[in-house]
């Protein structure tokens, strides 16, 4: 499904990312900007992502990672942290019933069983919820650091070497990237073709460093709560004029 009629500058239809991560990034100096607390920028900010979702699906992505809560952002102050876990069961009671509706499936990834019982539970209704949808793969990173995920997947495998299940030359990139949280994607789209960074900010931040090795890298300026389907759309027109080679000529 093609979301556009032409490119911008000849009459050959868009290429559609099929996998986008996105680092929501800039909800806090949003909300400073309008004299607000910072938590009612993630509440904007969860209000864009469903807007950027629905606009994504239509447009043919079939799935968008968002990094909604990383390993680091425990040293945040804690009713920051209180009210980011609180997120997702408002964002249960709120959302998720269109985007089931819309054939959206919701996943999650990361040390999810270190979350609050509260927000791992909405997480999980939202799950049990979609899990036959057949559109869209929301994939939820939370608590979800890429250091943190590459040494649980060593370990795994250091511990099958040690029960002798496993000899080091059976340790490939396709054995590691099975013991990855991304694993729970369907095996050709774990990797993000297009990662998406709001806000200004030019790094990874221990997003997907596995994952990305061959994603193409998109900044905007525009902060987490501001973007919405337009700026997809731009994001998307950019990314259609790269040329991806990986590694190739
Ligand atoms: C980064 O902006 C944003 C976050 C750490 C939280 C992102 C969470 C959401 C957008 C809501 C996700 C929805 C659910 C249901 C979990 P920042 O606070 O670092 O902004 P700043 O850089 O301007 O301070």
């Amino acid at each position: 499904m093609f979301p556009f009629k032409k490119k911008e500058k000849n009459e050959l239809p868009l290429e559609v990312p099929k996998h986008i991560g996105v680092i929501m990034d800039g909800n806090g100096r949003w909300a400073k900007k309008r004299m607000q607390p910072r938590v009612f920028g993630h509440k904007a900010g969860m209000e864009a992502l469903q807007e950027v979702t629905i606009a994504a699906k239509n447009m043919g992505v079939q799935v968008l990672t968002v990094y909604a809560f990383s390993t680091e952002n425990w040293t945040r102050p804690e009713e920051e942290v209180k009210f980011i876990m609180h997120l997702p069961v408002e964002f249960y009671d709120r959302f998720v019933p269109e985007l089931h509706r819309n054939n959206v499936k919701i996943q999650m990834i990361g040390d999810t069983k270190k979350l609050p019982k509260e927000t791992l539970e909405a997480l999980e209704r939202a799950e049990e919820k979609t899990k036959d949808n057949t559109g869209l793969i929301l994939n939820f990173a939370l608590n979800y650091g890429g250091r943190a995920e590459i040494t649980q997947a060593v370990k795994q495998l250091a511990q099958e070497v040690r029960d002798s299940n496993l000899s080091p030359e059976e340790i490939t990139e396709d054995r590691i990237a099975d013991c990855l949280y991304t694993q729970s994607l369907p095996c050709d789209l774990r990797d993000p073709d297009l990662i998406i960074r709001t806000s200004g900010e030019l790094r990874l931040s221990n997003f997907l460093p596995w994952q990305a090795a061959y994603s193409e890298l998109y900044f905007t300026d525009v902060m987490w709560p501001d973007f919405g389907e337009d700026a997809l759309r731009s994001a998307i027109v950019d990314y259609s004029h790269r040329h991806r080679r990986f590694g190739g000529v």
